[in-house]
């Protein structure tokens, strides 16, 4: 027998066509509740996209440690023999809900770990920097890549002015030009945690590490011209990738790998190992093996366990800390605050969300509160019923020395802390010959559709920085285009054709 459609309180209704109305052709009745609760909860459907990372898909896996990283943490999550269940959302950074996943950008990579000792993410990208040290100027640049108030247009003056302004964006900028920009999908990217965290051993030493998400179907890009199309024709390119390579029993896996500096060294390093516009050298500190993160399950419900998904710098677990990068500070707070609005406050609360390990919070109540404790339960600490008690050993927090006043000053400088060296290299000893081309090309089209003369001279100036050769190239070509757009304007003058 069919089941019989009922009002969301469970009681059968007469009709999924018609309203009730007064006689075949009156006026609608405003106690028709059932009419009442399809229209209501209909205008209720959107919740606030992300205010960054709107559009994007994911699914679920597992992470199996294959590696022995023990020495250096001791969080249950990587230790060896260690199988968790795990969550991936993949993103892009500046684009709305609807927009075309081909869009050059940066490419979000966040990872939830259901661990047995609570949940762990690694919230990262497909780059191993970014384009600011302090959180402090995270709006501002978010306004800079968005929209103009006045059109709705994103405009490349404003992207420009602030990277211009912001030489410290330099490294991250000439990885989102060059081939990293555009990935052929998702499961053909790398994933880095980006910032430098802290592990603490069982022993209570402390270290500092990097996370690299290896991609096991290889890096691979694709080109402005393939983006441009299939940003017409599938705006969803990456998100349809995903699923259908899941659906197929095509699981794409990336093999997590860390760098580990000891606690020490980091107060001698050549440049400050806390900046988020810098790669620790691979010579310095080799990729040691955590294990396998396979995706192998799509989501059933794109809303209830993708869109409500709630990933955070913030929820980390016991022999796993931040550390005193400012970005990461600024994220700590920002991310649970965004979801308390974006979702509700009792998002942790929603299964995607919610750790397999018990929760035993005497936070209580608010909006959509579902789960609560037996009646007798103490709802305050510390109390004397035999309620949960904090434990510092269990936590296992990290911490690090800090002293000095409180102050507004950018870290203090280590003797290689220059915005322009490291993206330099990238340049020079990565991007080999076709790749040092096509970022050419893609800065001629960026740079070029810049309406300031001034924006882009500093523009030009800010690549010669990073390299003196692809500084001049850039002019010279930026010089060229100017010239073809006049010619075909005078062109068009010539037979009447209107600009
Ligand atoms: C999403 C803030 C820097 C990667 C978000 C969200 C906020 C935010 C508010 C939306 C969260 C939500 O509604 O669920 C910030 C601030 C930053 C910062 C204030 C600087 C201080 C970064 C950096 C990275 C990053 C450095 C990568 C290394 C992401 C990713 C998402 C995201 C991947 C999407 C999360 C998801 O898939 O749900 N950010 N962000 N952000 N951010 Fe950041």
């Amino acid at each position: 027998m069919t089941d019989h459609t009922t009002s969301q309180t469970g009681t059968p209704v007469s009709s999924d066509d018609q309203s009730l109305t007064a006689g075949n052709n009156g006026v609608t009745a405003l106690h028709d509740r059932y009419l009442v609760e399809k229209l209501a909860q209909f205008n209720r459907e959107r919740i606030p996209e992300r205010i960054v990372h709107a559009k994007g898909g994911g699914a679920f896996g597992d992470f199996v440690v294959t590696g022995d990283v023990s020495a250096y943490t001791k969080a249950a999550v990587f230790q060896p023999g260690a199988e968790t269940e795990t969550l991936i959302r993949f993103s892009s950074v500046a684009g709305e809900q609807g927009s075309p996943d081909t869009w050059r950008d940066v490419r979000g990579f966040s990872t939830k770990f259901y661990t047995s000792e609570g949940n762990y993410d690694i919230v990262g990208n497909n780059t191993p920097v970014f384009f600011i040290k302090d959180g402090i100027k995270f709006p501002d640049f978010i306004h800079s890549q968005k929209r103009l108030p006045g059109s709705g247009l994103r405009d490349a003056d404003m992207q420009w002015d602030f990277w211009t302004l912001s030489p410290e964006s330099a490294h991250q900028v000439t990885y989102l030009m060059g081939d990293r920009g555009l990935p052929k999908s998702w499961r053909t990217m790398p994933g880095f945690g980006s910032h430098t965290y802290q592990w603490i051993n069982a022993a209570g030493e402390q270290f500092w590490v990097k996370y690299h998400f290896v991609s096991n179907q290889g890096n691979v890009e694709m080109y402005g011209e393939e983006a441009e199309a299939i940003a017409g024709a599938d705006a969803d390119y990456y998100r349809r990738d995903l699923y259908e390579a899941i659906e197929a029993g095509d699981f794409p896996s990336w093999t997590l790998k860390v760098q580990i500096m000891p606690y020490e060294d980091a107060k001698t390093y050549r440049f400050n190992p806390f900046d988020l516009t810098k790669v620790w050298p691979h010579a310095d500190f080799p990729l040691h093996e955590i294990g396998i993160f396979t995706l192998n399950r799509n989501p059933e419900n794109f809303f209830a366990q993708i869109e409500q998904a709630a990933f955070s710098p913030a929820n980390t677990v016991r022999g796993i800390s931040i550390s005193p990068d400012k970005m990461l500070m600024a994220r700590v707070f920002s991310y649970p605050d965004a979801q308390r609005y974006r979702v509700g406050t009792n998002y942790n609360e929603l299964p995607v969300n919610a750790p397999k390990s018990q929760v035993n919070s005497y936070t209580q109540d608010g909006a959509a509160r579902h789960g609560f404790k037996p009646a007798d339960a103490p709802v305050y600490a510390p109390n004397s019923f035999g309620g949960p008690t904090a434990d510092a050993a269990a936590a296992g927090e990290g911490s690090w020395e800090s002293d000095g006043a409180l102050v507004r000053a950018a870290a203090t400088l280590h003797p290689e802390d220059d915005d322009f060296g490291q993206p330099g290299t990238l340049y020079r000893e990565v991007f080999d010959d076709a790749a040092k081309q096509r970022i050419l090309e893609t800065l001629t089209g960026a740079v070029g559709g810049v309406k300031s003369d001034e924006i882009r001279e500093r523009a030009i100036q800010y690549w010669t920085n990073v390299d003196a050769t692809l500084g001049a190239k850039l002019r010279a070509e930026l010089a060229k285009a100017a010239a073809g757009i006049e010619t075909a304007n005078e062109a068009a003058e010539f037979v009447g054709v209107a600009k």
